[in-house]
């Protein structure tokens, strides 16, 4: 099964070429990842004119050179990381009637790349690409399971590789989750409508195959972090020599709500996808929301208490992937057609504890439901850089690395919310204070009277607003929030070199975006973007490919000159 030759040849090429980042915990708490699902990213040619639909579950041809051509975008928008689909070689066709894998989760051979995203040279070339570029490569890895076509009594495995029979699996059983018996959730299989053959990663030869082979793949590929799948089905004893192995930091999947099984994974040298305070999010931006209606900001704070204490009173906040949404969740935008509420949840995850994820596609306001429904091609927004999505996750993303290049100690510390109620919420960390409320384009100047950590009589600057106010007595503000649009703050003078455009809020939007009878159509309608971002009002003014941006001192004065109503307490 293994081929010791091959792994001879690797060793001695990555001697020679090798290039081994191996970028810790530490180094990835000031990362901004971007997520990409290579077949839905961009095409070989950069073209945005084929049509693809999710509802379809089959290829659409994104590519890593597709990747690598629109590293630019990535780039502009500020992000210092990709996290791209799995690479390894998939079950061809859709042999169980249950779609193609183009999303790379029904892994067939770890020996060969999925030959749909292009050849081994494009992938190294993107990932040098990246490098070039400041940016990380997180490989998705999947090793809870190998992909069959079923049903079982007709599966056969010399169709996997090196993993061909059974003895390298645990026994079929399929995972019951009404049981919540972690045994059968680790241990069983699932039918993904395919089958998911569940790795015996206790056993040895299958735990050294793994951990070599995720050795040499980074070592050769150069790959600076991984995301791996399915974690909380996987046995926790795997994990310590595997990401030791990989010798990169690890952020693994824990889609589970329960502090307690998220935060026991941080105890196996593992990174986590923070669900516990996803859920508070989606629950403080929606309070008006039918499922929700009275908890509001108040689930963020049960939330934050939950990764905080009992178990995870020792958990690192800073080491976890924060993030609206993935693949996996229907875009929070789906939930509402109100910009000012998605708006504000996006750029509110992206100021939170923990390594920021953005979902590909969030940046041209795109709003795809349940699965496929979320997996539209970038490509039908024509990589449009100049809608406000687009302008408030560059601005927030710069300015979030701007405030992690003057504080180190940022990605360290964690929020503390100094007022909240179901409607509003005060949260301050270090330099920075945040005020947002859910009340969406609707509210027309709520007054909010809130203690910050400021001095009085200091000049703060709204970054999400481009206004400027002076702190009140005892460090208080009163400030207005219009069109349900939040307040982010930080000291004026620590912003004189902060050179990205701002979001004007004197044009935000106060119509709700248009709906289209379906959620798939307007995705490969060539009229997207003039679509989406219709209405009375252009949302934001500013150019992107227009770097030159007025100074702060500029927009102070132009502040004075807007009819935005800040009462200074004085
Ligand atoms: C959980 O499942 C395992 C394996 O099926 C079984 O042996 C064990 O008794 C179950 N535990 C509980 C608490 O039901
Ligand atoms: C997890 O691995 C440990 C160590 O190999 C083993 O003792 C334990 O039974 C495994 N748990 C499951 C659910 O397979
Ligand atoms: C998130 O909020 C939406 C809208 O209120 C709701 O439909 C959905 O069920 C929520 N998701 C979770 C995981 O609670
Ligand atoms: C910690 O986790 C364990 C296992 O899930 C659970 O039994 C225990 O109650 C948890 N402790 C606290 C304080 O939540
Ligand atoms: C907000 O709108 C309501 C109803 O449209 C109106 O009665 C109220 O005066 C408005 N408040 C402000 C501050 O404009
Ligand atoms: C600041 O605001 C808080 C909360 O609204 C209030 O309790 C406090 O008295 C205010 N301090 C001053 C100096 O006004
Ligand atoms: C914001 O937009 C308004 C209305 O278009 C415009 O008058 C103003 O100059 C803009 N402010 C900045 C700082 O660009």
């Amino acid at each position: 099964m293994f081929n010791l030759s091959s792994l001879l040849i690797s060793f001695f090429l990555v001697t020679l070429f090798g290039y081994t980042s191996a970028h810790s915990a530490d180094e990835w708490r000031t990362r901004i990842i971007y997520q990409i699902v290579t077949d839905r990213f961009a095409k070989d040619d950069g073209s945005t004119d084929q049509p693809c639909n999710p509802a379809s579950n089959s290829y659409c041809g994104g590519t890593w050179k597709g990747i690598e051509k629109k590293l630019n975008y990535i780039e502009d928008l500020g992000f210092t990381a990709i996290w791209i689909s799995p690479v390894d070689e998939n079950i061809e066709g859709d042999p169980d009637n249950a779609g193609e894998a183009y999303h790379g989760y029904w892994n067939t051979n770890y020996e060969k790349l999925n030959k749909h995203f292009g050849t081994e040279d494009d992938l190294v070339n993107l990932i040098n690409a990246a490098h070039k570029a400041g940016i990380w490569v997180m490989l998705d890895t999947v090793v809870n399971s190998m992909a069959l076509v079923g049903p079982y009594d007709q599966i056969d495995y010399s169709k996997v590789s090196p993993f061909n029979g059974p003895q390298y699996f645990h026994p079929y059983c399929i995972i019951d989750w009404n049981k919540n018996n972690r045994t059968n959730i680790q241990d069983c299989w699932q039918n993904s409508g395919v089958l998911l053959a569940d790795l015996n990663v206790e056993s040895s030869s299958v735990k050294s195959y793994l951990n070599k082979h995720i050795k040499q793949a980074v070592n050769h590929l150069g790959y600076d972090g991984l995301r791996i799948d399915a974690v909380k089905m996987m046995n926790e004893t795997f994990f310590p020599e595997f990401v030791d192995s990989a010798g990169v930091f690890a952020i693994g999947e824990v889609f589970d709500y329960d502090p307690n099984v998220m935060c026991d994974y941080m105890n196996y040298h593992l990174g986590v996808t923070n669900y516990v305070v996803r859920l508070g999010f989606n629950f403080s931006f929606m309070a008006h929301d039918q499922f929700a209606p009275t908890a509001g900001f108040k689930t963020l704070q049960d939330q934050m208490k939950l990764v905080t204490t009992g178990n995870c009173s020792k958990a690192d906040l800073g080491g976890m992937l924060i993030f609206l949404d993935n693949h996996d969740l229907p875009r929070y935008a789906s939930y509402t057609d109100d910009q000012a509420i998605i708006l504000s949840a996006y750029s509110f995850a992206l100021l939170w504890d923990g390594i920021p994820s953005v979902y590909y596609g969030q940046e041209q306001g795109f709003y795809g439901g349940t699965d496929p429904a979320n997996r539209e091609a970038l490509w039908s927004s024509g990589y449009d850089q100049t809608n406000p999505y687009y302008t408030m996750i560059k601005t927030i993303v710069n300015f979030r690395k701007h405030v992690m290049e003057q504080d180190t100690k940022f990605t360290h510390d964690t929020y503390d919310i100094v007022d909240v109620d179901v409607n509003h919420v005060a949260a301050k960390k270090r330099d920075v204070f945040l005020l947002y409320n859910n009340l969406g384009i609707k509210d027309n100047g709520t007054v909010y009277k809130v203690p910050t950590q400021y001095n009085e009589n200091e000049v703060v600057s709204d970054v999400f607003g481009h206004r400027t106010l002076t702190v009140g007595h005892g460090g208080n503000i009163t400030a207005t929030l219009t069109h349900g649009y939040p307040m982010v703050l930080y000291p004026h003078t620590k912003l004189s070199d902060f050179t990205m455009p701002t979001i004007n809020q004197t044009v935000m939007p106060s119509t709700a975006r248009e709906k289209t009878t379906t959620v798939y159509t307007s995705f490969y309608s060539p009229t997207y973007s003039t679509r989406s971002f219709a209405g009375s009002h252009s949302l934001i003014t500013m150019s992107s490919s227009h770097r030159a941006i007025p100074s702060f001192e500029t927009l102070f004065f132009a502040f004075v000159f807007t009819t935005l109503a800040f009462i200074f307490f004085c």
